[in-house]
């Protein structure tokens, strides 16, 4: 039973893995007369607050796009704040994630010269910190490109055939899928993306192969657990076909 909870969700059916982009802060805040960087801080609290509903629901992964390969495009003040915004944010709240026993990771190109130093330090101390919880992982895509993250895996993979160690005969969809920034992590189910854009925006393409997608109108800012939920109710009434198709014309027994 869980008392924030007032829709009708399948506890049994909770998606395993839910990514989301999250989208619309600089609107949120323009729509305020606020500076764009004031729509990034509103957005915190209503990431925490869907940490606490994915625990609650029993959500196992969490991927959330923060900074995108193309976001260093934006106007230098603005990518300054937002790698100030995670060194902050994480100082803020690593002690508190790793209390709900959430694990942090940071997927992306992290060394990027042009990520601080100070910034790299944060994210590998709130990553050793939470590195035993098992509640929940929360990813954190970061400085992350879903192209990008193809072609490092293709050069790995390039260098274990040059070395000898791997056979071209033997890359298969798993050995691309080994390679990739986290292979550990499942496929997300579920990926939802707020403020009304209906893109992936290089967001997961590997491995969001067969996902359903929800896009909402809400802004970021304005997102928060019950939105989630219902996020989730209506995944649940999707039927996930993976390519396969059943003939309903057909009865039971001719089937
Ligand atoms: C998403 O909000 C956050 C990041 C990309 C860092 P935006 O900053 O893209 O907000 P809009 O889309 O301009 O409203
Ligand atoms: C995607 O949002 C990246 C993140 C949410 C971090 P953008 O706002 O950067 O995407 P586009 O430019 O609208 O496609
Ligand atoms: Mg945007």
């Amino acid at each position: 039973m869980i008392d924030w909870l007032g829709s009708d969700l399948d506890l049994d059916k909770v998606p395993t893995h839910v990514g989301i982009i999250m989208d619309g802060n600089g609107r949120w805040a323009n729509a305020r007369g606020l500076h764009r960087t004031q729509g990034h801080a509103a957005g915190e609290p209503a990431l925490f607050d869907v940490v606490h509903g994915a625990l609650d629901l029993g959500v196992k992964w969490l991927t959330v796009y923060t900074f995108s390969t193309e976001n260093w495009s934006r106007d230098s003040n603005e990518v300054d704040f937002l790698m100030q915004f995670n060194v902050d944010l994480l100082e803020r709240r690593r002690d508190e994630l790793n209390d709900l026993g959430v694990r942090v990771i940071f997927m992306g190109d992290v060394m990027d010269d042009r990520v601080p130093r100070i910034l790299r330090d944060r994210i590998k101390d709130a990553e050793d910190l939470t590195a035993h919880n098992t509640r929940l992982t929360m990813v954190f895509a970061f400085n992350y490109g879903g192209r990008i993250e193809i072609v490092d895996a293709v050069r790995a993979i390039g260098r274990k055939i040059a070395d000898g160690s791997l056979n071209p005969d033997a890359i298969d969809l798993d050995a691309i899928g080994r390679h990739l920034y986290e292979p550990d992590m499942p496929d997300p189910d579920l990926v939802i993306r707020t403020s009304g854009e209906q893109r992936t925006s290089n967001f997961l393409l590997w491995q969001a192969a067969y996902s359903e997608y929800v896009f909402t109108e809400v802004l970021w800012p304005d997102f928060d657990r019950h939105v989630l939920a219902s996020c989730i109710g209506e995944y649940q009434s999707r039927e996930r076909r993976f390519g396969g198709a059943v003939d309903e014309s057909l009865t039971d027994i001719e089937r």
